[in-house]
């Protein structure tokens, strides 16, 4: 599925282990979505529908993508099977498992063995993968490069903001407000 831009082919693609990973990539669309990028969004699954990945990974570059954003959990292989098989740049995003609370899928993701990098985000990063994918793309856009000096502009603000209300009101009146 690609949202955004129908016509446009998407340059960023958004792909996870499975459905139940969705719910943590959702900030990275959202925020490739608010820089005006379209996405690809696939569930594809390392061990359940390994041949199905592997054709994605092979015609990824052809089709246009630019950079692969992979979330997975638990042995969170996805993200190094599909940057083993193409040569955009892949982000992995380690899922916050039940049982080790993501330690497994963050482990499996950043413990990349040498030749096959794969860029790691926090446990849980979904918003940072979204950023990051961003700012590789923008390397060579310009008018994207405006976009998320924007971003870091209006972050700036709220923080600067919210120290000045810290300073009026005190810790005790401001902790009643959040
Ligand atoms: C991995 O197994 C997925 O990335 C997911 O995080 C985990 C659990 O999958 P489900 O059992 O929720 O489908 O492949």
């Amino acid at each position: 599925m690609v949202s955004g831009d129908a016509e446009k082919q998407a340059q960023v693609a958004v792909v996870m282990g499975s459905d139940s990973d969705l719910p943590t990539l959702e900030p990275a669309i959202n925020v490739l979505k608010e820089f005006n990028l379209s996405v690809e969004i696939r569930i594809l699954s390392a061990h359940r529908t390994p041949l199905v990945m592997m054709e994605f990974a092979q015609n990824a570059e052809k089709k246009g993508l630019k950079v692969i954003i992979a979330g997975a959990g638990g042995a969170a292989h996805l993200p190094g099977m599909i940057a083993s098989l193409t040569l955009l740049p892949v982000i992995g995003v380690p899922i916050q498992s039940k049982s080790l609370s993501g330690i497994d899928s963050l482990h499996s993701i950043v413990q990349m063995p040498n030749g096959i990098p794969v860029a790691t985000v926090a446990i849980g990063g979904g918003l940072n993968a979204g950023l990051l994918a961003a700012q590789i793309l923008a390397s060579n856009n310009n008018q994207l490069k405006d976009i998320i000096k924007n971003y870091r502009k209006k972050m700036r603000a709220q923080v600067i903001n919210k120290d000045r209300i810290l300073q009026e009101i005190g810790c005790k009146e401001y902790l009643k407000k959040i």
